[in-house]
């Protein structure tokens, strides 16, 4: 894709990445991602904003091929996926300096091999001036490292945000306008992303919707040209605020602890509470992520397996550990052989969330009567933990 004009002076540049499938070894790609790049021209000077992923860094040179002189390449992050073509886009312009926040200049010398020599950083609210074009930093760390920031460029009111209200979606569109889908995807990033720093993220959107904003401009999927829907979801999700959702995650070896969710999961639908339901062997975890932005309640549901719980229900009880979501409560369900400690064990997992356990119902072997009525039991509970948050239809 060649260059996009956003408007006089500011153009969009980077890759779209449709293919990819996989982000960190870890996140689903369902919809691919892009890697935008931002070129902004002054009377003066000409500054880069970030890079793009190294595989695509002859994308980027190509749209670059035009463009004489780069006196400022801006880094609002060093992960590699936007400073990556650092090191080629600063030989190939041997007068640019490195612009970026002081936790960063370590970062990039430390992953990037940059020398410190043509780093200049610049603190919370400092300006460069590109003649008639003016970039204002602002720091915004754990959006998603400890040393990220944005820039603010009042003569076109918009605010390059990088990872910060980025989505991971390939795009023709450059904007994302009223596209409900766009927000879906933004909502999947941020949960996979933003969730753990959620308080800092709270703190950065005060920051930047005081701000007049035309444009957000992030550095992962469209432009947002209603900047104002997305800092808005984005309120919503840092919010205390739950909704009336039970996220089941599970596993079943044999069949006991499948019969376990379904019960559970009718009787808390017949009582009115939301059910999403995640078999473990095949889940999206982005998709589960996501759920878990705004779920009140997380099931565990797992067979025993050597004494534990199953590795699979291991891991995503210690993926959303990681994440911590703004559960308030968490219930364990599962069958067993012979004995076991799982349910002490995903205690153990959880050390991060702020939740209160509401039950446990475990059964040897097949389930009997007397495990579905401590089923019923518990979905009650369950029910009226969410009716007193106001939840309940
Ligand atoms: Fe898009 Fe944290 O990198």
């Amino acid at each position: 894709m060649k260059r996009r004009m956003i408007c006089s002076g500011v153009e969009w540049l980077g890759a779209v990445d449709w293919n990819r499938r996989l982000f960190d070894s870890l996140i689903p790609l369902p919809d691919g991602t892009s890697y935008n790049a931002y070129l902004v021209r002054g009377a003066e000077k000409t500054a880069l904003l970030d890079t793009v992923d190294p595989p695509m860094t002859d994308v980027l040179l190509r749209q670059l091929a035009d463009v004489p002189r780069i006196d400022y390449l801006v880094s609002h992050h060093a992960e590699q996926d936007h400073s990556g073509a650092i090191p080629i886009i600063l030989r190939q312009y041997p007068e640019a300096q490195l612009v970026c926040s002081p936790k960063a200049k370590t970062l990039l010398i430390d992953h990037l091999d940059v020398t410190a020599e043509r780093i200049l950083t610049v603190e919370d609210g400092q300006k460069l001036d590109l003649g008639g074009k003016t970039l204002l930093f602002l720091h915004t760390p754990w959006v998603h490292w400890p040393e990220t920031m944005c820039t603010y460029l009042p003569e076109d009111q918009i605010l390059f945000s990088c990872d910060f209200f980025g989505s991971h979606l390939a795009f023709s569109e450059l904007y994302a306008g009223d596209d409900p889908y766009v927000l879906q995807a933004a909502k999947r990033y941020y949960a996979e992303i933003m969730m753990p720093f959620r308080k800092m993220v709270a703190k950065n959107i005060e920051k930047v919707r005081v701000l007049d904003l035309k444009y957000i401009a992030p550095s992962h999927g469209p432009i947002y040209d209603r900047p104002q829907q997305i800092i808005a979801a984005y309120e919503q999700w840092v919010s205390e605020q739950v909704s009336n959702l039970a996220v089941v995650a599970y596993v079943s070896m044999h069949g006991s602890t499948e019969i376990l969710v379904n019960y559970l999961l009718a009787a808390l639908a017949e009582r009115g509470v939301r059910v999403q339901k995640y078999e473990l062997t095949s889940t999206d975890i982005g998709k589960l992520a996501m759920d878990l932005v705004d779920a009140a309640t997380l099931v565990v549901g797992t067979p025993t397996v050597h004494g534990g719980p199953h590795p699979l229900v291991f891991a995503a009880t210690n993926l959303a550990n990681a994440l911590r979501p703004k559960l308030k409560y968490v219930a364990i369900i599962g069958s067993y052989g012979w004995g076991g400690k799982a349910p002490e064990q995903i205690q153990q997992l959880i050390p991060n969330l702020e939740v209160e356990l509401v039950g446990t119902v475990l059964c040897k072997g097949l389930p009997r009567q007397n495990t579905l009525e401590a089923l019923d039991v518990l979905a009650h509970q369950i029910a009226q933990k969410h009716a007193a948050l106001g939840q309940l239809p």
